[in-house]
């Protein structure tokens, strides 16, 4: 497989609601296409390094969380600069340290044409190093979310678990999580768009603030 593949991809710049630019890449379970998980969710992710602090703790929480992302039929793909074999040095002292195996694949990006395809590094930064950058992509490979943190703060697993239990309950029932909405928690109705809505909702709010009803 061309791991070049990927050389077609914009200069970053991707929005959400873009569709998730496809590449082809080698992977610890072999080679990966972004575009093979279409039909279920996919957090595609970027971390710094192998090897380092913040990154292993990552890791370690991510695989132990490996259940709870296939329950909501969600892959995880991770990527980084550094090379397979790092990957699997990598991979194998946190099984032998932490008692976990990182089964979900990490790339290797040595060119970071991936990185910089999907704004994951600064194209003018040589450094890899400089961003841990999470896209939530829907099962019709559409970007529905990003996060982008430093090196030196690791990411909130439940925070990631939270974000996918919030996109696929608004798309269920075509309505909008509030702040700090957790899964069995009420949603929220779309506003009206009209003045007679306006001026027929029975209190000065309920107009475009009020429950669906359900539960996400
Ligand atoms: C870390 O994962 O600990 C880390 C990676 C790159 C720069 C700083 C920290």
């Amino acid at each position: 497989m061309d791991h070049h593949a990927a050389a077609q991809l914009p200069s970053s710049g991707l929005r959400i609601g873009d569709m998730a630019p496809d590449f082809e890449a080698r992977s610890t379970i072999g080679p990966v296409r972004l575009s093979s998980n279409r039909g279920r969710w996919l957090v595609l992710f970027s971390h710094p390094a192998d090897f380092t602090p913040v990154c292993t703790t990552e890791f370690v929480a991510l695989a132990r969380e490996a259940a709870a992302f296939a329950s909501r039929d969600c892959a995880l793909m991770a990527l980084s600069v550094d090379s397979l074999f790092s990957h699997f040095a990598w991979l194998r002292m946190i099984r032998d340290r932490f008692g976990v195996e990182v089964r979900f694949p990490i790339l290797e990006d040595p060119t970071l044409v991936i990185a910089r395809g999907f704004g994951m590094v600064s194209a003018q930064d040589n450094d890899s190093a400089a961003v841990r950058t999470t896209f939530f992509i829907d099962p019709k490979g559409v970007i529905r979310a990003m996060t982008c943190y430093p090196a030196n703060l690791g990411r909130s697993i439940p925070e990631m678990l939270r974000i996918l239990d919030g996109l696929q309950a608004i798309d269920a029932q075509d309505a909008l999580a509030p702040a700090n909405w957790q899964p069995g928690e009420a949603l929220l109705q779309p506003p009206a768009h009209d003045l007679d809505a306006v001026f027929d909702a029975e209190d000065v709010t309920s107009w475009f603030l009020r429950n669906t009803g359900a539960r996400g």
